[in-house]
């Protein structure tokens, strides 16, 4: 099969090629996938130049999220497998940027009905990493005010959708116009560039303007996967809870806990790989509400659709692009280029 196998750790995404390895076969206790589409994120990156905390030993095949058919079904099963030979599902694991991986059961879910394979790969990590965030820890309901940082983001565009389809009020950040045009695309009620050091105080007056009571304040939830919690605390009301999602601007913050007493705020984190370790149902839980948003038609897709990303060959390109921070969404490589996927969808 075509891959892209990592053999020695290299400088960047542009230095990264397909080259032919064997093929996986079916499995006593795993699913054969035929790739489809192969989501990108930027642990990627870290990954294929020995930088994050997960490496494989070497050699490996690079890339997490995936979404295809599959080709062959667990072959020493004692009970009848979820998942059918020709079923179109989604899921993780190591390998993805490859035509074919062998998957176990949990790791894998059915693609939504009506949605492509580009939009289903990559829902597998942001997703659930933003309704986990805003309903299970920050317990969002009709009429907060949420404040959603890096709003065009893969966890971002999930974290609009969700707050929105549970009743939210959002205010999203974006640091470029087309990203904030997308975030309101995606039903952000106000877009403010976070670029500008004044944008708490841009946050403040919305508030004050558009709220009653406490809410003149500030925001009631804050979600931010790009380490701006203490700048946040300047602009939230009594009793917010901010959300600790991730560092994307590069640095893990300090913050001033003296806010967090003053405001009588909460700080809140959130693992979501980790759930499926500690704390199993909350998973089952987390994608039903996502798949019942979905069947309601209010959470849909984020691929990007600036730019496509067809074959393994566009794998170099499409991490580049995810890494220069031009891109919004997700950003897909289409794993069995455009002809091919014209075909099955
Ligand atoms: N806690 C969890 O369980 C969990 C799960 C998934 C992801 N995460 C984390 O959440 C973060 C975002 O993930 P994602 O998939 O949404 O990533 P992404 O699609 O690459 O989006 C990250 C966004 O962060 C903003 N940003 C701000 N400063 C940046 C910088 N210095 N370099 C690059 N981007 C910067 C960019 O938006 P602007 O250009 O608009 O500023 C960019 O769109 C990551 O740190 C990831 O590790 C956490």
């Amino acid at each position: 099969m075509k891959a892209i196998q990592i053999s020695e750790y290299v400088k960047g995404p542009l230095d990264l090629k397909v080259s032919d390895v064997p093929a996986p076969t079916p499995s006593p206790d795993k699913y054969l996938i035929e790739i489809h589409s192969a989501g990108t994120n930027f642990f990627d990156i870290l990954q294929i130049q020995g930088k994050y905390q997960n490496q494989p030993p070497l050699p490996w095949v690079g890339g997490m999220e995936f979404a295809g058919t599959v080709l062959a079904t667990p072959t020493a099963s004692k009970t009848p497998s979820k998942y059918r030979v020709g079923d179109r599902v989604f899921g993780a694991n190591q390998g993805a940027y490859a035509t074919h991986v062998l998957v176990n059961e949990q790791t894998l879910l059915p693609v939504p009905s009506g949605w492509s394979f580009e939009d289903a790969a990559g829902l597998f990590v942001t997703a659930p990493t933003s309704y986990g965030g805003l309903v299970q820890r920050a317990g969002v309901k009709a009429g907060d005010w949420v404040l959603v940082h890096a709003a065009a983001g893969g966890v971002g565009l999930a974290a609009v959708q969700v707050a929105k389809a549970k009743g939210a009020t959002v205010i999203a950040t974006a640091g470029t116009q087309r990203k904030r045009e997308i975030a309101r695309e995606f039903g952000a009620d106000y877009v403010i560039d976070y670029r500008e050091k004044s944008w708490p105080e841009e946050v403040k007056k919305l508030c004050a303007a558009h709220r009653t009571g406490n809410g003149k304040a500030g925001v009631d939830i804050v979600y931010d996967p790009v380490g701006m919690i203490d700048a946040s605390l300047k602009c939230v009301a009594w009793n917010a809870r901010l959300l600790v999602i991730g560092f994307a601007a590069g640095s893990i913050e300090k913050v001033a806990l003296n806010r967090v007493l003053l405001k009588n705020v909460s700080l809140v984190g959130l693992h979501w790989g980790q759930y499926a370790r500690f704390e199993t149902e909350t998973v089952g839980a987390v994608w039903q509400g996502i798949f019942d948003l979905v069947a309601q038609g209010k959470f849909k897709g984020t691929a990007f659709k600036d730019e496509s990303f067809s074959g393994l060959e566009s794998v170099p390109r499409a991490l580049h692009a995810l890494g220069s921070r031009e891109t919004w969404g997700k950003v897909v490589v289409n794993v069995v280029g455009d002809e091919k996927a014209k075909s099955r969808l």
